[in-house]
């Protein structure tokens, strides 16, 4: 184990395609290692994208993420330095929220501070992207603090929509960049905060 490695965990509930790209981009990264997946659904997809690259999932299911001791007792065990949320379905308990300020990254697949919050997730922001007659959409990778989807914006990336486009066609330009994009802006917020420690 190297000392010297900053421990990144990251957190899904589905299929983990961005998940995978973690995987892919930090295999042999000389600072930053990927130890574990922690998912509330013991049949996310992740799991298996996950174990294909050798890194353990560990399933929380839903009851541990009220209150979140548990899971914060095996992030602090494993020593995590931070985490990447991908794809995850619940919302993190305040007190892991407080226990790595700026060190909780997200994504949200829409140009945040618009279609965000409530209700927002997955489908339902392309579908009403698409039903207000957006000419474009993208990501927000934002850092997570206790108002959850208005953390400090890190990185925004822009898509066009053509008024032909389907909502699932919006949907698969913006995880494109997603892949694109996530995990390098995590790995330059990472070295940029090794530098400054
Ligand atoms: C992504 O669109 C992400 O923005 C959102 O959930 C989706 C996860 O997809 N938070 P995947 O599980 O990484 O394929």
């Amino acid at each position: 184990m190297d000392m010297t490695q900053k421990r990144l965990c990251i957190l899904a509930s589905g299929s983990g395609s961005n998940a995978q790209k973690f995987f892919e981009y930090f295999q042999d990264h000389p600072k930053i290692s990927i130890p574990v997946v922690l998912t509330n659904n013991v049949s996310a997809g992740v799991r298996e994208r996950a174990k294909s690259f050798g890194i353990p999932s560990h399933v929380y299911p839903r009851k541990f993420w009220s209150k979140g001791e548990e899971v914060l007792d095996f992030l602090t065990k494993e020593r995590i330095d931070y985490v990447v949320l991908a794809g995850f379905m619940l919302l993190l308990p305040i007190q892991i929220v407080q226990n790595y300020p700026k060190r909780i990254f997200n994504i949200h697949p829409a140009l945040l501070p618009k279609y965000g919050g409530k209700g927002m997730y997955g489908m339902h922001v392309h579908e009403a992207v698409k039903v207000a007659g957006e000419t474009e959409s993208g990501i927000t990778i934002h850092y997570v603090n206790e108002q959850y989807d208005e953390g400090q914006i890190i990185f925004q990336a822009k898509c066009t929509i053509k008024s032909d486009d389907t909502a699932k066609e919006i949907a698969q330009r913006v995880l494109g960049l997603e892949h694109e994009n996530y995990p390098k802006v995590v790995e330059e917020e990472i070295l940029k905060s090794i530098k400054n420690s």
